[in-house]
C-alpha cells in the first residue's frame, strides 16, 4: 500500500540556506521563496528566528517573513526559545517549528540546553501557542544517530515524540540529521510512529549525506509516511551537526514519486527555475541527479 498524493514540505530557504558560507542577499531569497510557490510548494520553512550571532545567515529572518508570507500556504518559521516565540509574536506568520535533539550532546551544541531543559522551556510555550491557534510543529533532530554520540536508541526517539503528542503539537517532523539512517531503520521507527501517533502529521526529514535518503524515503512511504522534508537543489545541513550534508532534494524526491504514480502537486520545471536563483549566490555546486539531467538537455 503506497499514498496517491504525497505532501512535500520544502525546506531550502531555511535548512537548505542556514549552512551556506556566503550570506545569500535578502532580495534572492525573497525571489526564491517565490519562485518555489510558483512551483506548487504549499508548506514551507522560510527562515528561522534564531540568534543571528549563531547562525548569521539567517540574521534577516524578520524581513523575510515580512515580505513572504502568503495567505494560501502554510509557511512555518523556526523558533528554539522564548525570544524565537516572541519574535514570531510580532508577525502574522501562523506556524511555527520548535526544534529538540533527542541526542543531549546535539542539543547543547544546537541550542544550549540539554534536552531535558528545552522540553521544560517548550512544553508551557506549545500550551500557549496552541491557545492561540498556531499550528505548531515539533522538529526531532538526531532521531537516529548523533554526531556525538553515535546510534540513538529508537525508544528514545519515541519517548521524545510522545513528550511532544502529549504537549498538544500538531506535526512531528522526525529527521536523520546526518544523513546515517539505513532503510530497516527508517522502516521501523516510522512504522511505529504512525501506529502509535495516528493523530499526528507524521513527517520524515532525510539529509543525504551517504546517499540513502531517496532509499530512506521509499522505505517511509512504505510505513505509511505521505509527507517529506526536502529541500531544492538538496541544499541543507546543520551548522551543529559536523558532517551533515544537504537535505533529500526536492527534485529527485518529486521524481521519483512523480515516476511512481504519486502526486505531489509540484512543477518540476518551474522548481528548475527556483534553484536558478539562488545557484549564483552559493559556494558550493547543485550535483543532484535531476538537476544535473536537466541543465545538460
Ligand atoms: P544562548 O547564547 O544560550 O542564548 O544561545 P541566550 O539566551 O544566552 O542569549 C544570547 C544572545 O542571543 C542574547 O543577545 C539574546 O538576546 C540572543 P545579546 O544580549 O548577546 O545581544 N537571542 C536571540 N536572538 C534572536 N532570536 C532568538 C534569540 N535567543 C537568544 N530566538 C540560542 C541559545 C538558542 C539562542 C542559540 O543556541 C541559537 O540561536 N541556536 C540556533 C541553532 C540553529 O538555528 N540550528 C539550526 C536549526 S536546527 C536544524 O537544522 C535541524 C533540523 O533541520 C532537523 C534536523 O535535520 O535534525 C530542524
Ligand atoms: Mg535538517
Amino acid at each position: 500500500f503506497l499514498p496517491e498524493k504525497v505532501t512535500i514540505i520544502e525546506v531550502g530557504p531555511r535548512d537548505g540556506l542556514q549552512n551556506e558560507k556566503l550570506f545569500v542577499p535578502t532580495e534572492i531569497k525573497k525571489q526564491f521563496i517565490a519562485e518555489l510557490r510558483k512551483a506548487g510548494l504549499r508548506e514551507m520553512e522560510l527562515t528561522s528566528f534564531v540568534s543571528p550571532k549563531w547562525v548569521p545567515q539567517m540574521g534577516d529572518a524578520a524581513e523575510i517573513v515580512a515580505a513572504c508570507l502568503d495567505e494560501d500556504s502554510r509557511d512555518i518559521v523556526l523558533a528554539p526559545n522564548r525570544k524565537g516565540i516572541d519574535r514570531l509574536y510580532s508577525t502574522n506568520c501562523k506556524a511555527v517549528a520548535v526544534f529538540v535533539g533527542v541526542s543531549n550532546s546535539f542539543n547543547l551544541k544546537n541550542i544550549n540546553k540539554t534536552t531535558s531543559d528545552s522540553m521544560t522551556e517548550l512544553k508551557p510555550i506549545i500550551h500557549e501557542l496552541k491557545q492561540k491557534n498556531y499550528f505548531v510543529r515539533a522538529c526531532i533532530s538526531t532521531a537516529f544517530y548523533c554526531p556525538y554520540e553515535g546510534k540513538i536508541d529508537e525508544s528514545d526517539t519515541l519517548a521524545l515524540c510522545r513528550e511532544f503528542v502529549e504537549a498538544g503539537v500538531d506535526e512531528l517532523s522526525v529527521a536523520d540529521t546526518i544523513g546515517m539512517a539505513a532503510p530497516n531503520e527508517a522502516y521501523s521507527l516510522f512504522s511505529k510512529l504512525k501506529a502509535e501517533f495516528p493523530d499526528t502529521l507524521i513527517t520524515a526529514h532525510f539529509h543525504d549525506t551517504r546517499k540513502l535518503a531517496l532509499a530512506n524515503i521509499l522505505a517511509s512511504l512504505q510505513a505509511g509516511v505521505d509527507r517529506f522534508d526536502t529541500s531544492a537543489g538538496g541544499l541543507g545541513g546543520c551548522p551543529f551537526a559536523p558532517g551533515a550534508s544537504g537535505n533529500a532534494a526536492t527534485e529527485d524526491v518529486v521524481y521519483m514519486l512523480e515516476r511512481m504514480g504519486i502526486d505531489t502537486s509540484v512543477d518540476l520545471k518551474k522548481l528548475m527555475d527556483a534553484i536558478e536563483v539562488v545557484r549564483p549566490h552559493l559556494s558550493r555546486q547543485i550535483e543532484t541527479g535531476y538537476y544535473q539531467l536537466h541543465t545538460q538537455t
